[in-house]
């Protein structure tokens, strides 16, 4: 047995979304999201559940930050209701919302919790989804002036913010395969949202500048999965690469150097996919943030194939240790991906901002449960994250997905990641195993390996 040490002051901690756990969807004034419509639509949702009640976190909230507390965690990243705040997206204050994630704040603080704030985790008011959502420009402008709000009223209060949660799986899945919602399979569509989304993170962050505290920090999370090639054969390797633009460097090159990636814009423009871009756009993207988020689970494999007509690119997944999800369970993939930050594109701060796993839980007589695998799930990340920080980079901190087992979107309750079990009958919650070891990882400071 080695005992990694991390540094001082690491922020050890648990990641939540609003619709995936708050519940009271309708209650104390909160709008309706596109969440909402798209899972009381029936078909859309695998269990045929919606997170209506959830894990009924508007409730139960001071008991979860207990919860917290006995986990020993320093840190906690959840992500703010936009429709809770304002209902129709702009407007007018739901004071009643506001003041929720106000109380919350001050529970974390007392506790030595520091709260990370996501202010978009894909649950856009439907109101402003009538009104063209992401595809509209305009949302981009509404998004910064719900974030302008935020940083006034909560600025000296929350030190590290995110814009967006992963604005690939928002722009994709919500746009282009329809499995998220609002549900749209028009790929020039997603393009485009794309483009908003940037655009609204970089509009926000200027804003941040001149609203919040110096102490205070921004950053947004993405979706940073490495895409592999199946072989070495150049074909493969090369459908890998497309496959990296299309879900990598679409991101992280507006981001950090204020243009999209070459290979990827040439593919839309022959597609007619390229979005409208605004001059001065890319300058807005690339804003400077002051940390990066990054949500790894698994890696993709790729192998070339002619029959996927845009990127010329098949998943493929060889046996392997897989989550419940079907993802591999890869943890130098972790590893890579951070130094490769490093390499290609950031010297700031960097959060795992996401990492955990969904594996078939047993609860046992007394409501535990014994999840051996999640344990060793997060155990192996965290080596390899500790490799990434002995290697030079600035990692500040882990975040676990989850707190609770919760409502994971298109699954519905079919895949508990909580390091916490949750019995949604009595909305009582279990420590796991996974949970006792994760406390004493966030007490010392330090990883067993
Ligand atoms: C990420 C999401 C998060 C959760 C995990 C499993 O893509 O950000 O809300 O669903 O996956």
């Amino acid at each position: 047995m080695v005992l990694l040490q991390f540094p001082a002051g690491f922020l050890w901690g648990t990641a939540t979304s609003a619709y995936q756990i708050e519940g009271a969807w309708n209650e104390d004034g909160k709008g309706e999201s596109i969440w909402d419509r798209f899972a009381h639509t029936s078909g859309k949702i695998a269990d045929g559940s919606n997170g209506d009640v959830a894990c009924d976190h508007y409730h139960l909230w001071r008991e979860d930050v207990d919860y917290m507390a006995q986990l020993g965690v320093n840190a906690y990243r959840f992500s703010i209701s936009w429709p809770r705040i304002f209902p129709a997206g702009t407007g007018r204050l739901n004071q009643k919302g506001l003041d929720f994630y106000r109380r919350l704040v001050a529970a974390l603080r007392e506790r030595g919790i520091t709260p990370m704030a996501t202010l978009y985790h894909w649950d856009l008011p439907q109101a402003l989804q009538d009104k063209g959502g992401w595809g509209n420009r305009d949302t981009a402008g509404w998004f910064a002036e719900y974030a302008a709000f935020l940083f006034q009223r909560l600025g000296g209060e929350i030190p590290l913010w995110i814009t967006h949660n992963e604005p690939f799986v928002a722009a994709f899945l919500g746009h282009a395969t329809g499995e998220d919602a609002p549900g749209l399979r028009r790929p020039r569509l997603a393009v485009q949202v794309v483009h908003h989304l940037l655009l609204s993170h970089g509009l926000a962050v200027r804003a941040f500048r001149q609203i919040a505290p110096a102490s205070a920090k921004i950053g947004i999370a993405l979706f940073l999965w490495p895409q592999e090639p199946a072989t070495d054969r150049p074909r493969d390797m090369a459908a890998a690469r497309r496959m990296d633009g299309l879900v990598n460097r679409q991101f992280l090159d507006p981001l950090f150097k204020g243009r999209y990636p070459e290979d990827l814009w040439r593919t839309y423009r022959t597609r007619f996919l390229a979005p409208k871009v605004a001059s001065g756009d890319l300058e807005t993207t690339a804003e400077p943030v002051d940390f990066l988020g990054v949500n790894y689970y698994t890696r993709m494999i790729h192998r070339a194939s002619l029959l996927d007509p845009l990127l010329g690119a098949r998943e493929v997944k060889p046996p392997a240790k897989r989550t419940l999800m079907g993802w591999e369970v890869y943890p130098q993939g972790l590893y890579n991906m951070l130094v490769r930050l490093k390499r290609e594109y950031t010297d700031l701060p960097l959060y795992v901002t996401e990492n955990g796993a969904a594996f078939a839980d047993v609860a046992g007589p007394d409501g535990t449960v014994e999840d051996v695998d999640r344990l060793e799930y997060l155990r192996l990340h965290l080596g390899q994250a500790y490799r990434a920080i002995a290697d030079g980079v600035d990692l500040r901190g882990y975040f676990v997905w989850s707190l609770l087992d919760n409502f994971e979107w298109a699954h519905g309750y079919t895949k508990p990641f909580g390091l916490l079990r949750v019995d949604f009958a009595t909305q009582k919650r279990y420590f796991k195993a996974s949970a006792r070891w994760f406390a004493e990882v966030a007490r010392k400071n330090a990883v067993e390996v």
